[in-house]
């Protein structure tokens, strides 16, 4: 049975326009314009127990509607959904007790108390019992190294650790299915290596399934073995990772910066899309040509002052895939 199972899921929302009326004794008074917005338009898959799944696609896609619906805070406009064999919004209790989402914009820690107290309040809260507890706590504050901050104050901790603490108290009553909506954003590297390793050590040691939202294409790459990418409230891919990423992520841009003025700057393999004084820049493709073949090609023949590879993140490539179909 998957684990979770999705059928043409459909989210409308209302919105209300207010109009106001222009003549006559209808001068001045507000009419309200209801129209429908579909959020979701029809989405169906299932997921298996232990996938990390990536669940991708622009701005206003349909992500966060998704997975609000998932996890029974909203109700879908038409569609079934049943996650651990339970319909979220049958049985909203049930469901929660078998999630663990995390916001990467939010916390559901809190702010005036000590990292372990909001731990210890969680607790009291989800009714978890004092053996679970004791034993997630101890492989949480491994993995994660929560002890460096258990005392410090919620308010007090760096974007990294507050990000370690949420993650931590989204797995505190062993849920078996965690939804991470951009759990990166906003990181320094460490934080992200740190981040990533959990999600591997939980998947790989609890058999944890995992859904993921990002920006960031590293996230999707280290962790996801799947990736469903929505667009306009719909699934336009759903596939293993190695199929998908090259569409994703075909073009990548090399800058550099050049001494002094040169004539011979083409490269075969890479095209130049800009030209910005003694500013450079060349786009080449992952698949023709790695960056350090063409930085070592460049090197060879100009006097290079500095360089730098700029990747696309999640929307870049997405954008691309689209501008091109
Ligand atoms: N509360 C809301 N009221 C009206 N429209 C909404 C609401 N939330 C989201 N939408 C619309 O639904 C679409 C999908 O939004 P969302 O699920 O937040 O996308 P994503 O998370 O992929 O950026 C967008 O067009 C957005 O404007
Ligand atoms: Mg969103």
């Amino acid at each position: 049975m998957p684990v979770i199972e999705v059928t043409d899921l459909v989210k409308e929302y209302v919105i209300v326009k207010k109009e106001r009326g222009l003549r006559g004794a209808l001068k001045g008074l507000f009419f309200p314009e209801k129209t429908n917005v579909r959020g979701v338009d029809g989405i169906s898959f299932s997921i298996e127990r232990g996938e990390i799944v990536g669940y991708i696609g622009p701005n206003g896609a349909g992500k966060s509607t998704t997975i609000k619906m998932l996890t029974g805070i909203l109700h879908p406009t038409d569609g079934t959904i049943r996650v651990c064999g339970v319909s979220p919004q049958a049985d909203r209790k049930a469901v929660v007790r078998k999630l663990g989402v995390v916001f990467g914009q939010r916390t559901q820690l809190y702010w005036d108390l000590r990292l372990g107290e909001s731990f210890e309040l969680l607790k009291r809260i989800y009714q978890i019992d004092d053996q679970t507890f004791e034993d997630n706590m101890k492989v949480l504050t491994e993995v994660l190294r929560l002890d460096q901050f258990i005392d410090t104050p919620v308010r007090q901790l760096s974007l990294g650790q507050r990000m370690r603490g949420d993650l931590a108290a989204a797995m505190l009553h062993s849920p078996d299915v965690l939804f991470l909506d951009e759990p990166t954003i906003g990181l320094d590297a460490e934080a992200k290596r740190a981040i990533r390793g959990f999600i591997q050590e939980m998947n790989r040691t609890r058999g944890i399934t995992v859904i993921l939202t990002t920006h960031d294409l590293d996230d999707v790459e280290e962790l996801c073995s799947r990736l469903i990418i929505v667009n306009h409230g719909k699934v336009v891919e759903d596939g293993p990772i190695d199929e998908l990423i090259g569409k994703l992520t075909p073009k990548r841009l090399l800058v550099v910066d050049l001494q002094r003025p040169c004539a011979d700057v083409e490269h075969a393999s890479a095209q130049i899309i800009k030209q910005d004084g003694l500013r450079l820049w060349y786009q080449f493709e992952k698949a023709r040509i790695t960056a350090a073949e063409l930085i070592a090609d460049l090197s060879q023949k100009l006097p290079i002052q500095d360089l730098s590879v700029q990747e696309p993140d999640i929307e870049d490539a997405i954008r691309e895939v689209y501008a091109t179909t």
